[in-house]
């Protein structure tokens, strides 16, 4: 069908040539993204983005539509990554849930209500492996594991596009192709190394995954990888993406890393990066307007062929027809608002939010607290931060007018678990950020934030004493502001930011029953409070509701069974630290001459998968349908999960498996299985899970193959990466 929409050679060109582009006469096609900016300069544009005013998305696609030479409506894309106008928690945080359908319901409204708002194509899941905590966007991802990400990945495509593409999808953009995770020094936007056995065993399964799942659209990245940019780098865009994983969609640059292929000092000049970056398979250039100013004359000359101008513009033609663009391509401005502020979204938000959060530690069972409590004190700059709670990119937000969301902080959220007969005092401290940095400093203007002077410090110190000598409990929420862990916004240290630390040690002095609350978009140095601070609950960034969800959790109502998908390290020179590490000839647990720190442990404070409950559970009778198989088969993995607490709670079984010889050192541990389930006190429940060929294959840097080589492979089943019931089974050729 849509061969026939084939532009003729001339209407070829004219997808990508440059024309003075005048918002009120014509406004018609290209390749090119434009930032909504009315640059007079640019000329054509295929899709739009950073625009969420509906009137204005409509008047556009009226130029587009009515007055354009080819009538083909505008793509209006936007980065909707966790929550439109209801704000969902943060990517980590749902991926500490360990649900996948809770990114699949979230990223389901949220599509809802991005479509309903006119925007089609989102600029998501950002699904980069993140093994090193210092880099700040790992906020925005499902952590340092494949398997889990993958999972997570899938989920968020199907919440966005549904089961096929369709009238009703927000199309998904599966970012950033790829290894930007691996940025050095955990330094955003630095180099990627990554050699290309752990690229296809750790980095890429995700976006195989996503892909498999029918993503639309993938966005290229930002950084070089192995010293060739990724947005210009065929081996990636082509060799890999199209002929590995068989993607069939179209992909587009991050914001401005066409012309950033010049930065680089890949392409001699924006010509040099625009010829680069199409023959090398990126199909549309964002937002640099590198493609709409010398594609053309690259076109005429006869370096890029029609064959390469159709191979990029046909994708993109394609999903807008099967996004329904061309039948119905204006967006129905009466139902905007009641669409976004549909109730239901809140109510969700708060279950979701409560699921993705992790307790981390509960000394004599400090948690739940007791909604009887009459005087709590509330203390830290973030207890009260409607700004914070919702986390970074969020919609109406950053990009937006503003927000329009009303977030319940934690201290609000207190407030209204315990009524107005309870006594809840409030200390704020110091702006937990001396300073800020790069793109924070662009789009809110501050400058650097003098520390706190001694006489200033003494004071907040003495109002927190005050305020914890004068109540029953402490609650201290702390953690980092939400534009510490996003672009641009990696940090050198994990410490908690500013006076918080000191605050947090004053109210430990008090004798007082403490709970830490962390708000925090990556895992932070927490060592001294792992032992002072008797109840610790990790609600990342939790969203529009968070302050109810921390409330539900911390009074009861919910019992927490969300899990780490990172490892927490105790200082940040760890990093980058991940618990699917390889053996080396000395593991850290030998007495000497280990692999190991002289200063401190080298595991991680918390591990890969970990995670507490008001509840217990025992995890035993593991069995395999076969200890002894070929190569070509499987077996079938149970192992029961008995709830021996006193109350209902929800278990993570997770499985792993070591590969002890092959090809290749095989990492210690490796999860190939998960499942959330809840369970009544005594309740027990088998958990079942398949060891095959996609789960024990993996590609060889020898053989430079995927295979599943003969071997003797231990398992493990149990609730964190550092589970001891353990099995075995043997793999022959
Ligand atoms: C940014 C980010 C990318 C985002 C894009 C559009 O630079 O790297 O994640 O989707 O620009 O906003």
């Amino acid at each position: 069908m849509l061969t026939n929409w084939a532009p003729s050679v001339y209407s070829r060109l004219s997808l990508c040539e440059g024309r003075q582009h005048d918002p009120e006469t014509t406004v018609s096609i290209s390749q090119d993204f434009r930032i909504h900016d009315f640059d007079r300069r640019v000329c054509r544009i295929c899709a739009e983005l950073w625009l969420i005013d509906v009137k204005e998305i409509n008047r556009l696609q009226h130029i587009a539509v009515d007055k354009s030479r080819l009538h083909i409506p505008i793509l209006f894309g936007f980065d909707v990554i966790h929550g439109y106008r209801t704000v969902f928690p943060v990517p980590l945080g749902m991926a500490s849930s360990w649900d996948p359908s809770v990114e699949e319901q979230a990223q389901r409204l949220a599509g809802q209500d991005a479509r309903a708002a006119g925007i089609q194509w989102t600029f998501t899941p950002m699904v980069d492996i993140a093994r090193d905590a210092r880099w700040g966007r790992i906020v925005e991802g499902a952590g340092e594991d494949p398997y889990l990400g993958a999972a997570m990945a899938m989920a968020q495509v199907r919440g966005f596009q549904g089961a096929t593409l369709g009238p009703d999808s927000v199309l998904a953009c599966v970012k950033h192709y790829a290894g930007y995770g691996a940025a050095e020094g955990g330094r955003d936007y630095d180099s990627s190394y990554i050699p290309e056995e752990l690229f296809r065993n750790v980095y890429l399964p995700p976006f195989h995954a996503a892909a498999m799942q029918g993503a639309g659209s993938f966005m290229s990245a930002y950084m070089d990888l192995n010293d060739v940019p990724a947005s210009g780098n065929q081996w990636l865009l082509t060799d890999i993406l199209r002929g590995d994983l068989g993607f069939k969609g179209f992909v587009v640059s991050d914001a401005f890393a066409v012309a950033s292929l010049v930065t680089h000092g890949y392409a001699a000049d924006p010509s040099d990066a625009a010829y680069k970056a199409v023959t090398a398979g990126l199909d549309m250039d964002m937002a640099s307007g590198t493609y709409t100013n010398n594609l053309p004359k690259l076109v005429a000359d006869g370096k890029v062929s029609q064959a390469q101008l159709d191979a990029a513009v046909l994708p993109i033609l394609a999903i807008k027809y099967q996004l329904g663009l061309f039948d119905h391509p204006f967006t129905d401005e009466s139902k905007v608002e009641s669409t976004l502020s549909r109730p239901e979204g809140l109510a969700l938000e708060r279950k979701l939010a409560a699921r993705s959060m992790v307790l981390l530690r509960n000394e004599n069972k400090t948690l739940p607290l007791s909604k009887s409590l009459k005087k709590v004190a509330v203390i830290g700059p973030l207890a009260d931060s409607k700004s914070d709670i919702e986390g970074g990119w969020t919609v109406e937000g950053l990009f937006g007018s503003g927000s329009k969301s009303h977030p319940v902080t934690v201290l609000a959220g207190i407030k209204s678990a315990l009524g107005a007969d309870a006594q809840v005092t409030y200390v704020v401290g110091p702006d937990p950020s001396k300073v800020y940095l790069g793109l924070l400093d662009q789009l809110s203007g501050k400058k650097v934030l003098p520390a706190p002077t001694a006489a200033e410090t003494a004071d907040w110190l003495a109002k927190v004493k005050a305020a914890a000598a004068d109540a029953d409990v402490v609650v201290a929420v702390m953690g980092e502001t939400s534009g510490m862990s996003s672009e641009s916004a990696s940090r050198a240290g994990m410490e908690l930011p500013g006076m918080q630390q000191q605050m947090l040690e004053e109210t430990a002095q008090s004798g007082k029953p403490v709970v830490l609350v962390l708000e925090n978009g990556r895992p932070l140095d927490i060592h001294w409070a792992a032992e002072h601070v008797p109840a610790i609950l990790e609600s990342w960034f939790p969203g529009t509701e968070g302050g109810n969800a921390v409330a539900d959790i911390l009074f009861g109502d919910v019992n927490p069974g969300g899990k780490l998908p990172v490892s927490w390290p105790r200082t940040a020179g760890q990093e980058p630290l991940y618990y699917n590490h390889n053996l080396t000839h000395e593991p850290e647990d030998r007495p000497s001459f280990a692999s190991r720190y002289w200063d401190i442990k080298s595991t991680p404070l918390y591990p890969f998968g970990y995670g507490l409950s008001y509840a217990s559970f025992k995890f035993d009778n593991l069995k395999l349908s076969k200890a002894n198989m070929k190569t070509d088969e499987a077996t079938e993995v149970s192992v029961d999960v008995t709830n021996t607490g006193a109350v209902a709670g929800d278990a993570v079984g997770q499985l792993y498996i070591h590969q002890r010889s092959g090809s290749a050192s095989r990492p210690v541990r490796e999860l190939k299985g998960f499942k959330r389930i809840a369970l009544k006190p005594g309740e027990t429940q088998t958990l079942k899970f398949t060891l095959g060929q996609h789960q024990l294959q993996f590609w060889s840097p020898q053989t430079k193959v995927w295979a599943v080589e003969p071997s003797t492979f231990d398992v493990w089943a149990g609730d964190d990466s550092a589970a001891k019931l353990h099995s075995e089974f043997s793999v022959a050729q």
